[in-house]
């Protein structure tokens, strides 16, 4: 399928609708919905919309597609979907067929009549209209559970809640709808602006985001708690702030810098131990501090500083999590190592300390909201198509992107390090400047994700793995083989 956006956000600007449709919801056609979603929010200045409403219409399209297959595996099939027996029975069968057989599937689709179309108007102060049509009616049952969730999600109060409230029969679209309704809700689109209706032909479903929305009070509320959190978490302490500043000065000395870290002997023995993970693979093992110097450069010290200044702050305040310095640890090392291979071998070292800070933001998050931070990732069973970040903006108004940001900022860490950090999940939110090495970050922690078993690879960010020149799954997959640590 090839589009035009151009003359798309043209036809926009004249104020009339604009129709894509398709038959399969694939890389293409979703680059395609996330341009004109975009494009429309930023014309608004609501682009800091942008994930939920994509994560909000991607659901509905999937939606609409899964509705069409199913029809064309009934016909196929010939079991008729308004026979109720049959329907429960076929619909097991279809399920798992559809899984296992998704490729298929859309190419079969392309012999159907049965399509999917999205159409997006802007109403001048009003809102932004999206539309999304699939010409498969809906069953009565199917309109009924759908009537149920909106009714649950408009009575919670919060996720949460609602999740708790669920028996275990919820999963699959029925957990995505909720989860996206109460998306609506706490993104201050609000529920009402989502509506489903039976058509005459098809199925409608018509999101608005109004042109003038505010966040919840109780979202607003706990991101209030988190921000002043944020400004408690001390600064680092003169000696290691004289650190930095003694890097950072032009005629400083390696042996007047070695001194000043020789006065706090874990620190020294701290940076020795990073350096030389950080070095990796190369030949000698640094035990002076000069001797790490001539390897990693004084910026290299510097920024070793930084990394066990930080981690020595956190640590003082915050309880571990379980397995976070293994995730920051390895995430550092194969970002440099994916530096490397990606041209960027200049800022490896820089790379190095942004893989290894990432997530700071999950300490902070994790000691002041701990009880939603559990139950979010208890409920949300299939973790492969959310995104924690994601989750933590509409649960708490606030992610650990985000406040690790302000950490970084409150430390002054260089921009690229924040930039990182605020966008490791979304790398195409960076500015241009920084954005290859927050792709960097993003897919060493996917590969990270992918490992632990918390994501797949269709959930790398594609314009990330198109600027680091993995557009093929072959290319991807080999990167991943080639980094991963030899036992
Ligand atoms: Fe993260
Ligand atoms: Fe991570």
């Amino acid at each position: 399928m090839s589009l035009d956006i151009a003359q798309l956000t043209k036809t926009l600007e004249d104020e009339k609708k604009v129709f894509i449709s398709f038959k399969k919801f694939d890389k293409n056609e979703n680059a395609a919905v996330f341009h004109i979603l975009s494009w429309a929010l930023a014309q608004n200045d609501l682009l800091f919309l942008q994930h939920i409403v994509l994560t909000l219409l991607k659901e509905v399209i999937n939606n609409g597609i899964k509705a069409n297959f199913k029809r064309i595996y009934f016909e196929e099939n010939s079991i008729d979907i308004n026979n109720e027996k049959e329907y429960a029975k076929a619909m097991e069968s279809f399920k798992t067929s559809v899984i296992q057989k998704k490729k298929e599937y859309d190419e079969k689709a392309q012999n159907f009549n049965y399509v999917v179309e999205i159409s997006t108007q802007i109403i001048p102060n009003d809102g932004i209209v999206f539309s999304v049509y699939n010409n498969s009616k809906i069953t009565k049952e199917e309109i009924a559970r759908v009537k149920e969730r909106i009714n649950a999600a408009v009575k919670a109060n919060s996720i949460i809640e609602v999740l708790g409230d669920m028996t275990d029969d919820i999963e699959g679209a029925g957990l995505g709808l909720i989860l996206n309704l109460m998306l609506l809700k706490s993104s201050g689109i609000g529920i009402k602006n989502f509506q489903i209706k039976a058509e005459k032909e098809g199925t409608r479903v018509n999101i608005k985001v109004p042109l003038s929305i505010h966040k919840p009070d109780t979202i607003s509320k706990i991101e209030k708690r988190i921000i002043a959190e944020i400004d408690d978490v001390p600064t680092f302490s003169d000696s290691i702030q004289k650190i930095i500043n003694l890097c950072d000065s032009p005629d400083s000395s390696i042996s007047a810098i070695a001194t000043e870290i020789g006065k706090d002997p874990s620190l020294s023995s701290n940076i020795l131990k990073l350096a030389n993970s950080a070095a990796l693979a190369t030949a000698s093992r640094s035990d002076t501090i000069p001797m790490a110097a001539a390897k990693i450069g004084i910026k290299g010290i510097k920024e070793m500083t930084i990394a066990v200044a930080a981690r020595r702050v956190l640590s003082e305040k915050y309880k571990e999590i379980r397995g976070f310095w293994d995730h920051s640890n390895l995430c550092a090392i194969y970002a440099k190592k994916i530096a490397n291979e990606t041209g960027m071998k200049k800022m490896q070292d820089t790379i190095y300390l942004a893989g290894l800070l990432h997530d700071i933001g999950k300490l902070v998050l994790y000691s002041i909201e701990p009880s939603t931070v559990n139950a979010l990732e208890n409920a949300v069973v299939d973790k492969n198509r959310t995104d924690s970040a994601l989750f933590e903006e509409i649960t708490m108004g606030i992610s650990h992107t985000d406040i690790g940001a302000r950490l970084s900022e409150k430390w002054n860490f260089s921009d690229l390090l924040t930039e990182c950090i605020r966008n490791h999940h979304f790398p195409q939110r960076s500015s241009e400047k920084f954005r290859k090495a927050t792709c960097i970050i993003h897919l060493a922690d996917s590969f990270l994700n992918i490992e632990e078993k918390n994501s797949n690879y269709v959930y790398i960010d594609y314009s990330a793995r198109k600027l680091l020149n993995l557009d093929t799954e072959e290319k991807l997959h080999a990167l991943h083989e080639k980094i991963k640590p030899t036992e």
